[in-house]
């Protein structure tokens, strides 16, 4: 199925009626729209698969809405939400079809890639997670010495330890009693070494995670941890303590993992949207397999609303719409994504991988140039730690900052009147944002105060407002919603691909660090001469050369 993209996508009347809007839309106040129009958040708002979006307080209009979704029609978006569901080829740097999605289905029909029907070898690795799942939860799979497996540690990084490691964190309120589960993945020895310093080798296990079983840090850190266990338990312990996650099965082998003991997966499933592949294994032994097929059905919900829904109310097609609005027409630089849920702590972690490694490019998928802004840089925290670090930025620091806030209906940790306030945090500034304050306004609090303050503070207290945000309301975060959650943000990323002509699977920007690491590396061991370096890196080399 080929689609074709607009050669020059800024010269489209899409496009070209989008800068005109941006133009007014700049000197309209946000307050000023929903003073005009007391039907702005039902107009503006999505109820969908149990979500509530509301985008009403985005800089958008009824003009800029229609205009966007125009583009969204310019560029064919429609067909290529086909042509990801048909298995094509659309990863076309890597040659690779892109077929997360066939991770979480459940239904009996077929899904091709290459003509051949994936869903068999998808069940068989599911199938093989829930035995051994149960293995180590009943106790069956135990160590070289006889005993239960009591802490595992996944070693991985990127997207076999962002994904995982995020949904771990996130269904704290669903972990198996008795199994902790740890992740290590930076090369940094701190890492590794203050894991193991509390752990008992008879007891731990190692899911060694990489697509590719080639990274280094990973590769380190499998070293280093089958050293730890085989000064305690001897060579022959490795086949009960090291698992792997892979597509690589000969690297494996190499490596001395037991072929039984890997849990494969296949180049159609990129890094970072292989949470939901056997790179999920860890999450599943810490909230058990039935939690993790309800997060898998959660995904696949997602994946039928994207794929089923008309562009208007098709929740990742508006985020993504608005997201362009934002970058492109607004002049947006970065997006504070902020979950008031300590649970969605790792949240903008694991969503910088997914965006910034997806869409963070300037070539498009016909090797040319870009003339306009893609992925923003992502960052974020916490609500409401967030308030109390770099808020005082986003309300007064004079920058465009579109926000994302993330909260849930009802909380996942019970403890009387947190939720309410925590709610009411999350709603006020949204619409401090949204509304700012004037200086009349300061002006008149100040004189009003019960014990009057100086009134040369006014300035002080104005608030420009007009800042951009969406609120995502979840009923309550569990592994069915958060699955439905982070499917949304895959196709969210997918569709901002479409719209700017991006291939979203590739990642060729972070191969020339790997590159000139591995030449720098014999020279700071002092097995190589420091040659051919500019004089900065020369110095650093120089400060910590090892001697000969
Ligand atoms: O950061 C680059 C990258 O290739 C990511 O795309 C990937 O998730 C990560 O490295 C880890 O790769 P692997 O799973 O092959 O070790």
């Amino acid at each position: 199925m080929a689609v074709t993209h607009p050669v020059n996508l800024t010269s489209t009347p899409a496009w070209i009626a989008l800068a005109n809007l941006a133009e007014t839309a700049r000197s309209i106040h946000l307050r000023d729209l929903f003073t005009a129009d007391d039907q702005r958040f039902t107009r503006f708002s999505l109820r969908e698969e149990g979500f509530l979006l509301d985008y009403s307080k985005q800089r958008i209009t009824t003009d800029s809405m229609a205009s966007l979704h125009a583009l969204w029609q310019t560029v064919a978006g429609a067909q290529w939400i086909a042509r990801l569901r048909a298995g094509d080829t659309i990863n076309h740097t890597e040659g690779r079809a892109v077929l997360h999605t066939a991770l979480r289905h459940s239904g009996s029909e077929p899904i091709y890639c290459a003509g051949q029907d994936v869903m068999p070898d998808v069940r068989r690795v599911l199938d093989k997670i829930a035995r051994f799942c149960n293995d180590i939860h009943q106790g069956h799979w135990r160590g070289a010495t006889g005993e239960r497996i009591r802490d595992v540690i996944n070693i991985g990084i990127g997207g076999s330890d962002l994904g995982p490691k995020m949904a771990s964190r996130a269904l704290t309120a669903q972990h198996i009693p008795d199994i902790t589960v740890h992740y290590v993945s930076n090369l940094d020895a701190a890492h590794l070494a203050t894991v193991l310093a509390n752990l008992d080798p008879a007891h731990t296990l190692f899911i060694i995670a990489s697509k590719t079983f080639t990274t280094q840090e990973t590769m380190q850190n499998a070293a280093s941890a089958r050293a730890w266990l085989t000064t305690a338990l001897g060579e022959a312990a490795v086949a009960q303590h090291f698992v792997a996650v892979s597509t690589n099965l000969p690297a494996v082998a190499a490596f001395g993992i037991d072929p039984a003991n890997v849990f494969e997966f296949w180049d159609w499933v990129g890094g970072r949207f292989s949470l939901w592949s056997a790179i999920g294994l860890p999450l599943a032994l810490a909230i058990g397999m039935d939690n993790f097929r309800q997060f898998l059905a959660g995904g696949a919900a997602m994946d039928a609303h994207f794929f089923n829904t008309p562009a208007e109310r098709n929740l990742p097609v508006t985020l993504a719409l608005l997201e362009l609005w934002n970058t492109d027409f607004l002049g947006a630089e970065t997006r504070a994504l902020l979950p008031y849920s300590q649970s969605l702590e790792l949240l903008p972690s694991y969503l910088q991988q997914l965006e910034m490694e997806s869409n963070g490019k300037q070539v498009d998928r016909d090797g040319q140039s870009v003339t306009y802004a893609t992925a923003p840089i992502l960052w974020g925290e916490a609500g409401t730690n967030g308030q109390h670090a770099f808020y005082q930025l986003i309300h007064q620091g004079g920058r465009l900052i579109p926000c994302e806030f993330i909260a849930c209906i009802e909380p996942d940790f019970m403890l009387p009147d947190h939720h309410a306030k925590l709610l009411a945090h999350c709603f006020a500034q949204s619409e401090a944002l949204m509304r700012g304050k004037t200086l009349a306004e300061a002006t008149a609090e100040l004189a009003a105060a019960v014990s009057p303050l100086p009134t040369f503070l006014a300035p002080y207290k104005v608030f420009p407002g007009n800042q951009p945000s969406t609120t995502l309301l979840l009923p309550r975060l569990n592994p069915y919603t958060l699955g439905q959650l982070i499917a949304l943000y895959e196709h969210k990323v997918f569709a901002l691909g479409v719209l700017w002509n991006l291939n979203s699977f590739d990642q060729w920007g972070v191969e020339y660090g790997k590159q000139l690491a591995s030449r720098l590396l014999p020279m700071i061991e002092g097995r190589t001469a420091a040659t051919e370096l500019d004089s900065s890196t020369a110095g650093l080399v120089a400060a910590c050369r090892i001697a000969d």
